[in-house]
């Protein structure tokens, strides 16, 4: 018998839509055969990543399809995401908790284990001889493996290898004794997130592959950057430079890439002891472990609001890629070393300004300012000293928020909130 065409998008969308309308009960067994059989190949390729784990992929194959019939219960066509976005997390987290429930950690197979290792190892040698990190097809040269083979040991392997599903993932006090299987295997409140995902997935295309594994475990697992460098096999500060270094590529090198214009410029907003509001531009310094980082004057209006109200918010837009941040949160003064060095790295003209000006005071003219300026870099012929008044600061996120343009103007705004403890909360918020 000749095989039956494949249903095209279209039609396996009329579909799911179909299933969720009907209540009859024999339309829905015939809908959902339809769909079962639809997806067959998608549940295979699930299943063959959890083969060689002592399990015949038969039997995988069969716990695949029970994640599959219950995607497609769950599945709402009308939010927009692909289904096989939403199954994935479906089924092979079904598949993981067979594996659970049978009491075996989940292991990758040698190969991808030994492999990790190489790729973790050629990964440094390289970037020390590129000054940059090697990319998946140069690490895959190198090691003389395919970049899917590069790309799946980076991703997979250090992900699991090391790792028993069992291994807890809460407070190290013991008073959230979750595990990791508890989290992939309760699917529902990964379910919520799946959406999200999808729009996350999306906008870490412009990651290197191990930049958004890192990423994945930091926000959709919600490790802490210690767990991740525990899995990964590197140190905590390599995890958070790579971390930093991926969100900041995420934002500045699309926007850059696109043609933004000074990407790194943000509107700050103040408000002083009595409520009263007020914004200006400030360019952004990096993201540290203490938040957002700017510079600015301390006796300057933002910096008498921040000494009365610590509480500040900031937006960047970039109109050639459509995407808003927006961050709120509370302030605080950088040490003065940081703000020393930082100081010492601008421009001469720039360390003048900052000495000679008395920011945001009234001044009679110009000239005033230009006198200023002339006076002092005659008394300071090398070193300019910091300014008294003059430092970083660094805006300590509660939330963050994430607004992508979309065409049909339905945009997506998912908000990462603090969570009391450790953590971030992901939620959508309409447009
Ligand atoms: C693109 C751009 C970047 C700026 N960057 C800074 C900055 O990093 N630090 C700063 O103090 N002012 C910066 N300014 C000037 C501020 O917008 C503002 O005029 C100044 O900080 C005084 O604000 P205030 O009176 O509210 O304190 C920038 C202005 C623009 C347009």
């Amino acid at each position: 018998m000749a095989a039956k065409p494949r249903p095209s998008r279209e039609e396996l969308r009329a579909l799911h839509r179909r299933y969720k309308e009907t209540t009859d009960p024999a339309e829905r067994d015939r809908i959902r055969a339809q769909l079962v059989d639809a997806y067959r190949d998608f549940v295979y390729f699930l299943a063959r990543k959890f083969q060689n784990r002592g399990e015949p992929l038969d039997d995988i194959v069969q716990v695949g399809y029970l994640g599959l019939i219950k995607a497609i219960e769950r599945f709402d066509p009308d939010l927009g995401y692909e289904f096989t976005t939403f199954a994935t997390l479906t089924v092979a987290g079904e598949i993981k908790r067979h594996f659970r429930d049978k009491g075996t950690a989940i292991r990758f197979p040698r190969r991808l284990q030994e492999l990790h290792t190489s790729v973790v190892r050629v990964n440094e040698q390289m970037k020390n001889e590129l000054g940059r990190e090697p990319t998946v097809a140069e690490l895959a040269e190198r090691l003389g493996v395919t970049p899917d083979d590069v790309t799946e040991a980076i991703e997979m392997g250090p992900a699991y290898v090391p790792l028993s599903l069992d291994q807890p993932i809460g407070s190290s006090d013991g008073q959230d004794a979750r595990s990791i299987a508890d989290q992939i295997g309760t699917a529902d409140p990964e379910l919520d997130r799946v959406e999200m995902r999808d729009v996350l997935n999306r906008a870490m295309e412009h990651l290197t592959p191990r930049e958004r594994a890192i990423m994945a475990m930091r926000f959709y697992e919600q490790l802490s950057q210690s767990e991740i460098a525990r899995r990964l096999g590197i140190s905590q500060m390599h995890v958070s430079r790579l971390q930093r270094a991926a969100l900041e590529r995420r934002w500045f090198r699309e926007a850059q890439r696109k043609g933004s214009p000074q990407p790194d410029a943000l509107a700050l907003a103040t408000a002083d002891a009595r409520g009263s509001p007020s914004a200006r531009m400030v360019l952004f310094k990096g993201i540290e472990k203490e938040g957002f980082l700017f510079y600015s004057n301390y006796e300057s209006r933002k910096g008498h609001d921040l000494a009365a109200n610590n509480r500040a918010a900031l937006v960047f837009y970039w109109p050639a890629t459509g995407h808003q941040v927006r961050v709120s949160g509370r302030v605080s003064r950088l040490p003065r070393a940081a703000s020393t060095t930082y100081f010492h790295s601008r421009p001469r003209g720039a360390q003048l300004s900052a000495l000679a000006s008395r920011q945001s005071r009234v001044v009679t003219s110009r000239a005033v300012l230009e006198k200023a300026v002339a006076e002092l870099d005659r008394l300071y012929p090398k070193t300019v000293p910091l300014p008294s008044d003059w430092g970083g600061y660094a805006l300590r996120p509660d939330w963050i928020e994430f607004w992508e343009h979309r065409a049909d103007r339905l945009h997506d705004r998912l908000r990462y909130a603090r969570k009391r403890g450790r953590g971030w909360r992901l939620e959508r918020l309409a447009p």
